[in-house]
């Protein structure tokens, strides 16, 4: 195990390592990275909440006798709320992935408060990621870009996000071991711009060459700098579990093994799709995931219980026989606790939704029925804003979720939101359902409409639906400062019940420009669905 940079790891009597962070410590870093001449001009005070098992975090943030910005808060996360409530509403200053942090422009001076900021979430958890966002968006990032989608993410208190960077070298650390050759692994293994699908099961191999050893060693440093990182700033990593698929010459290595075959996925040739997998009831399948799981906590440490886990993510199963369905998912969780005793499943319910017709409620439901403790599963709605399955399964059958507006499909680039799904319908699912513990983001792509992540972000601290209006001119004031911005309120007040208010459910994501097509001279323009061209408003309308 390693030292985290921000935490002191004590030796007991017994000598049993334990890590004791300071969990202040990630938050004056941040203000040093960000804000470096206004190092002294912060108090961070942690007071935990009263309470056992999940509790919402919330902060406080007043002015002292000696001018200090003094920040109480229940954990790491709620620090970074109320810093990042008291910056961008007061000092008007914000960090952004589009273009990066303006921290450094808050005034010399910072603004003293009358009276405190005070903020309590509405959920427990804050969450961020989509698997195949490590495909369309972050592939090829360097640490700077993580440094600042981390402190992104922190200042807007998510404290649950995927962390799938260089799990290649732990598959092929695996693999190797149980005896498979480097051909074999390559089969296997897609190439780096591919790699989420290549994790869902849904592709194997890759185009033209394999993998190369450097581009794996190079993204496992990446992982170790990213998951020191979520630590100082609270941020609890979803590490990856083993899902099963493997390389198809398993069967040299284990000639008794049993395996299934998925489906071909989005018409790819049999070469580089219908990925082998292994049935979890074959020991091998919880041998693979005790290897997988110990693997990762030898190089990262104890940091996580939560691990990501999705086996048929556009991949029909074989069989829709409710016995058959339980038995999978009932043996999977057996594995994953024999590897993790305090493991929590946590799975994309995006299949409930794009493949409906298969996963009708009595096979959802039993398929769920597997995991004998509700609380080993955390469920993410991907795309509650449009196609909520919580409503339909009585909140998948009691097993905790999480909201999630998904709202980008690809990496598409338009301008799109649904401000009033965002904001009336997550807070429908907090007061109607007693196992929502989370709002999420599980866009696709990260790319532009950085106001609607905002608005399920804030979503998450507000106790009514947010009144979108002042919240629009809050969030110009931010983001270009108040003077001479009327222009800009104006502006982004045009925007807001039309392009950011889509009712129309023939197209219920980012549009998508034509010239993101495959050239044609005919059916590029009218497309409904998640890649649509139509635009959804009527310009010369409303606005
Ligand atoms: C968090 O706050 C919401 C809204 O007030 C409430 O419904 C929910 O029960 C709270 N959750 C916990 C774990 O206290
Ligand atoms: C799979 O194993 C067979 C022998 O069982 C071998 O001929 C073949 O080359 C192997 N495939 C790969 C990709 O290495
Ligand atoms: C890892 O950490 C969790 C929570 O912090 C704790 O419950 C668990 O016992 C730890 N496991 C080990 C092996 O130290
Ligand atoms: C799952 O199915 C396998 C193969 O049919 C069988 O051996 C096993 O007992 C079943 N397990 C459970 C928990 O039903
Ligand atoms: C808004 O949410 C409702 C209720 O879940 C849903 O019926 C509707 O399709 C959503 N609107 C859009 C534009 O997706
Ligand atoms: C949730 O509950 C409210 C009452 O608190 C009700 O008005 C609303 O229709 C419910 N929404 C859903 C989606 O169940
Ligand atoms: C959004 O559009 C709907 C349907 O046209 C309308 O009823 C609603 O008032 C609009 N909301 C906002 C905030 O503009
Ligand atoms: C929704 O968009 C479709 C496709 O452009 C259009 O045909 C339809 O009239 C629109 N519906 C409404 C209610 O505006």
């Amino acid at each position: 195990m390693r030292a985290f940079t921000s935490c002191v790891w004590l030796l007991s009597a017994i000598g049993a390592a334990a890590s004791s962070c300071d969990p202040t410590a990630g938050v004056e870093s941040l203000v040093k990275r960000r804000l470096p001449q206004h190092v002294d001009s912060f108090e961070f005070v942690i007071e935990p909440a009263q309470g056992s098992g999940l509790t919402n975090d919330s902060y406080a943030v007043s002015s002292t006798k000696d001018g200090k910005i003094r920040i109480e808060g229940t954990t790491t996360s709620a620090l970074l709320s109320g810093l990042h409530k008291y910056l961008s509403s007061e000092a008007n200053v914000d960090i952004w992935w589009f273009v990066g942090s303006q921290l450094d422009q808050a005034p010399k001076r910072l603004p003293q408060l009358k009276s405190p900021l005070k903020g309590t979430s509405v959920v427990p958890y804050r969450y961020h990621w989509n698997t195949v966002t490590t495909s369309y968006t972050s592939a090829f990032w360097s640490w700077e870009d993580w440094e600042t989608q981390l402190d992104w993410m922190a200042l807007r208190a998510i404290n649950l996000a995927l962390a799938w960077i260089g799990v290649e070298k732990i598959f092929i650390e695996v693999f190797t071991e149980i005896g498979l050759n480097a051909d074999e692994i390559n089969s296997f293994i897609s190439g780096p711009a591919f790699l989420a699908w290549n994790h869902f099961g849904n592709i194997q191999g890759s185009w033209g060459g394999s993998m190369p050893q450097s581009w794996v060693d190079s993204q496992s440093d990446l992982q170790l700098k990213i998951l020191d990182r979520m630590e100082e700033l609270g941020i609890t990593p979803i590490l990856p579990a083993f899902p099963g698929f493997v390389p198809r010459n398993i069967s040299r290595v284990f000639p008794d093994i049993s395996l299934s075959t998925s489906p071909l996925w989005s018409n790819f040739p049999t070469e580089l799709s219908g990925d082998t997998y292994i049935n979890p009831f074959d020991p091998r399948f919880a041998q693979l995931q005790k290897l997988f799981i110990s693997k990762q906590q030898e190089l990262y440490g104890n940091v996580t219980n939560f691990w990501t886990l999705d086996q048929f993510n556009e991949n029909q199963p074989l069989s829709g026989d409710l016995g058959y369905l339980q038995n999978v998912s009932h043996n999977t969780w057996t594995a994953l606790k024999a590897a993790d005793p305090d493991a929590v499943w946590v799975m994309q319910a995006w299949l409930f939704s794009s493949d409906s017709a298969f996963w009708s409620n009595d096979r959802i439901e039993s398929f769920l029925g597997g995991i004998p403790v509700n609380s080993d599963m955390l469920l993410l709605d991907l795309f509650a804003e449009s196609a909520p399955q919580w409503l339909r399964t009585n909140s998948f059958y009691g097993k905790p979720w999480i909201w999630c507006e998904l709202h980008d499909y690809g990496g598409n680039m338009g301008l799109y939101g649904q401000i009033e799904n965002v904001t009336i319908n997550s807070m429908d699912a907090v007061r109607n359902s007693s196992s929502l513990v989370g709002f999420g983001l599980t866009m696709e792509g990260q790319e532009g409409n950085e106001i609607m992540y905002d608005l399920l972000l804030d979503q998450a601290w507000s106790p009514k639906p947010i009144d979108t209006e002042t919240y629009f001119h809050d969030w110009v004031s931010a983001r270009y400062g108040t003077k001479n911005v009327k222009s800009l309120y104006t502006g982004w007040e045009l925007l807001r019940p039309t392009v950011f208010n889509n009712t129309n459910l023939t197209i219920t994501a980012v549009p998508k420009s034509i010239l993101e097509l495959v050239p044609s001279i005919s059916g590029l323009l009218g497309r409904t669905g998640h890649h649509p061209t139509t635009i959804h408003l009527q310009p010369s309308g409303h606005g």
